[in-house]
């Protein structure tokens, strides 16, 4: 494994960028539009802008629905994009399977929620290691290399010592180390950047430190770019540099994952921070703890709501955000936290009649 290049790359490096990331997932026609020029989509991701740098954590954060595995996938060219750019290291690319897709592969892993989907049942943890270290080129030239670089892996992990978890099936192993040899695969390709969809959200909560702590591990040693995608804006406090928050398929708020967890901007954030279990008040009130959940239901993708995508649901909501869609402001606190919220516009706010919420 080429260990002396990872440690070559200085941290902090931008290994890949999405800028203005957009994905429309058309929708079948119904036998009306067939007449029509209408076209209906899923705007599941829009205008999407992060950077994953050496040796650091983003935390992509959002509600089930709101784009974060689309992201993931866009970025792991899984699917073709409908605008924007992906770069890597400054340069644009565009995938299309085949060895392109390969090479790009070894740079840029993806690691899956589910650890026991992505193994397949029938096959080894040695096959599957194997497997990913000669499509990589990254087995060596003898058996004994092979063999050498396989135990390397499986302790990079911990699963160690090696030799009791090469020759069994995923089946025999919990769910942790499966998740463990996934990852495994995964640094067989000696990627610089990983994409972890929920790598955790599947696993018992007593081992999910364990694996949080080995990416964590993994990302100091070997310098690599993490993308950690989750429900959970807790796990991004603890695990992440950086958290972005999404709703509804728009980048709402981001910063050191520090300010952005402690003190929140966007009303969006808020409801993720509030809602999130917390012991001290379900040892109180439970029906508090559901009305906390915020008003509302998620919003259609297909014709999301004008102007600020939460305004239906959002307490602070002027009539400025009925109609225009917010930009990035800096809220001023911190260097580099920002929210796409007209709240941090001073001339919004003074136009607005104090109290002034909208018709819901
Ligand atoms: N292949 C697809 N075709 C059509 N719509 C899709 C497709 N994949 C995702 N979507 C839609 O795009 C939106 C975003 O989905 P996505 O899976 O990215 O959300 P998510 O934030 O990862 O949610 P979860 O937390 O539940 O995993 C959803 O409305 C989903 O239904
Ligand atoms: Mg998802």
């Amino acid at each position: 494994m080429t260990s002396v290049q990872d440690a070559k790359a200085p941290a902090g490096e931008v290994v890949l960028e999405a800028i203005g990331l957009t994905k429309h997932f058309p929708v079948r026609r119904r036998l009306r539009q067939l007449f029509t020029r209408e076209q209906n989509a899923v705007h599941a991701v829009d205008d999407v802008n992060l950077t994953l740098r050496r040796g650091q954590v983003v935390a992509l954060v959002g509600e089930s629905g709101s784009g974060k595995s689309t992201v993931a996938r866009l970025l792991a060219q899984l699917y073709p994009r409908t605008g924007g750019d992906i770069r890597l290291h400054g340069e644009t690319t565009k995938v299309k399977g085949g060895s392109a897709f390969r090479s790009y592969a070894a740079r840029v892993q993806m690691i899956f929620q589910d650890p026991f989907a992505s193994l397949n049942p029938v096959h080894t943890i040695r096959y599957h290691l194997s497997r990913s270290l000669k499509i990589h080129h990254n087995a060596g030239k003898t058996d004994e290399d092979l063999e050498n670089a396989l135990r390397d892996l499986l302790t990079r992990v911990s699963l160690t010592p090696p030799e009791r978890y090469l020759d069994k099936f995923p089946h025999e192993l919990s769910g942790g180390q499966r998740q463990r040899v996934a990852i495994a695969r995964a640094l067989g390709a000696n990627p610089e950047a990983l994409l972890a969809d929920e790598p955790v959200s599947m696993l018992d909560v007593s081992i999910r430190l364990g694996v949080l702590n080995l990416l964590r591990d993994l990302k100091e040693r070997l310098n690599l770019a993490i993308l950690y995608i989750t429900h959970d804006i807790a796990s991004a406090r603890y695990f992440a540099d950086e958290t972005l928050v999404m709703y509804a398929g728009r980048m709402v708020e981001g910063g050191d994952s520090e300010t952005v967890t402690q003190t929140p901007a966007h009303p969006y954030t808020r409801l993720l921070i509030d809602s999130a279990p917390d012991p001290d008040r379900l040892a109180g009130d439970v029906n508090a703890l559901e009305e906390d959940r915020g008003n509302g239901e998620p919003p259609s993708l297909i014709r999301p709501p004008s102007g600020c995508r939460f305004h239906p649901r959002c307490p602070m909501a002027m009539n400025r955000c009925t109609t225009d869609l917010p930009v990035r402001l800096e809220i001023g606190d911190k260097p580099g936290h920002w929210a796409a919220c007209w709240l941090y516009d001073e001339a919004t706010v003074a136009a607005s009649t104090p109290g002034e919420a909208v018709a819901k």
